[in-house]
């Protein structure tokens, strides 16, 4: 059977057509999903994703929100760049389209963290047009298939699955057949326990016909990521705990934080900076935080302060956060882990 006959065969029989985002599909609906799903299981996404379009229903809502409560509905997603970047791409769309989401792939491969897969995917989704998707789970099925040397990420890798994701997208049932193939990648054709007896495209698949299944796609060439150090200082006064907003640019940007220190000499002047005073102080477990480039090691360290002479600065990137009332704000990863391990302390 035809390539895309298979997959379109399989999808109309087990493909999954219930998710929210798949109801009254709209572009802006579509793509805040691709969004989310980028990094992020299903299951994971769903509760998200619905908390996010009842907050924010329309790009308009979205381009003029508080960034705050932005990244807050992204607290928990990780990959915080992908929520600053919907919202410059929503401010874009409000300011250059008239709210309106644009239809032209080119004018949508423009906006800001939208590369040609995820735009492809928006538009073939959402309105019917005919373009190629090329995601992770798409290369594996792909790069199966066809046995393609090489790894995600490498030029040659990239280009050739480009050309069989062209060659293959159908004329008709383009949305249906992109759905498949991520569908496929995800639930059938697994990183390591391809499901082949379910596989509509065994037939099809050099690697199954080979049995070097897991084999494909290759990997990328390690580098070793190198370790960084750093002691995030929660000073506590009472059921509260202090912490700053993070510039927009670097790690975290525009995530709410503990202040940071590389040696526990720099306390003093921390404090003294802040305008508190220390009563106790203790080190809680350490615990490490893995970015893309680098390991960071972490040391929390909880110092308790008798008194505070420190005026919160009018321009709101400081607040005392309530341990039990929380706040509307986004925190960083370790914010939220950090916040834990005082919890765990305060009993
Ligand atoms: N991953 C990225 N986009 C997806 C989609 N539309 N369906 C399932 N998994 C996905």
């Amino acid at each position: 059977m035809k390539f895309s006959d298979a997959v379109l065969t399989w999808f109309n029989k087990q493909g999954r057509k219930h998710f929210p985002w798949q109801q009254d599909k709209t572009p802006y609906r579509v793509w805040i999903s691709e969004i989310m799903l980028q990094q992020t299981q299903v299951t994971t996404v769903i509760p998200f994703y619905l908390r996010f379009m009842e907050s924010f229903p329309t790009v308009i809502d979205l381009a003029n929100a508080d960034e705050d409560l932005v990244l807050h509905h992204w607290t928990g997603l990780g990959y915080y760049a992908r929520a600053h970047n919907l919202q410059k791409a929503a401010k874009i769309i409000r300011d250059q389209y008239n709210g309106e989401f644009p239809t032209n792939i080119d004018e949508v491969i423009a906006l800001p963290g939208i590369g040609r897969s995820t735009a492809g995917a928006i538009l073939s989704l959402s309105l019917n047009q005919h373009h190629p998707i090329l995601d992770g789970n798409v290369k594996r099925v792909l790069a199966r298939c066809f046995m393609t040397p090489g790894y995600p990420g490498q030029a040659s890798f990239d280009k050739a699955l480009w050309q069989h994701s062209e060659q293959l997208t159908p004329m008709f049932g383009v949305a249906n057949f992109n759905q498949a193939m991520m569908d496929l990648g995800a639930t059938v054709c697994t990183r390591t326990k391809p499901k082949c007896v379910d596989c509509p495209l065994a037939d099809l698949c050099a690697a199954h016909k080979n049995q070097v299944q897991t084999d494909f796609p290759g990997k990328k060439p390690k580098k070793v990521k190198p370790i960084k150090q750093t002691i995030m200082v929660m000073f506590t006064n009472k059921d509260s705990v202090f912490m700053y907003k993070r510039p927009a640019s670097g790690i975290w940007g525009g995530l709410w934080s503990f202040y940071e220190i590389s040696s526990i000499d720099e306390l003093n002047q921390l404090a003294e900076k802040l305008g508190f005073v220390i009563n106790n102080k203790q080190k809680l477990a350490g615990f490490r935080h893995t970015f893309s480039h680098f390991h960071l090691d972490i040391t929390p360290l909880q110092v308790e302060i008798s008194q505070s002479n420190t005026i919160i600065n009018d321009n709101e990137q400081q607040l005392w956060y309530h341990l039990e009332h929380g706040a509307n704000i986004g925190l960083a990863a370790s914010s939220k882990t950090l916040l834990t391990l005082l919890a765990k302390q305060a009993v």
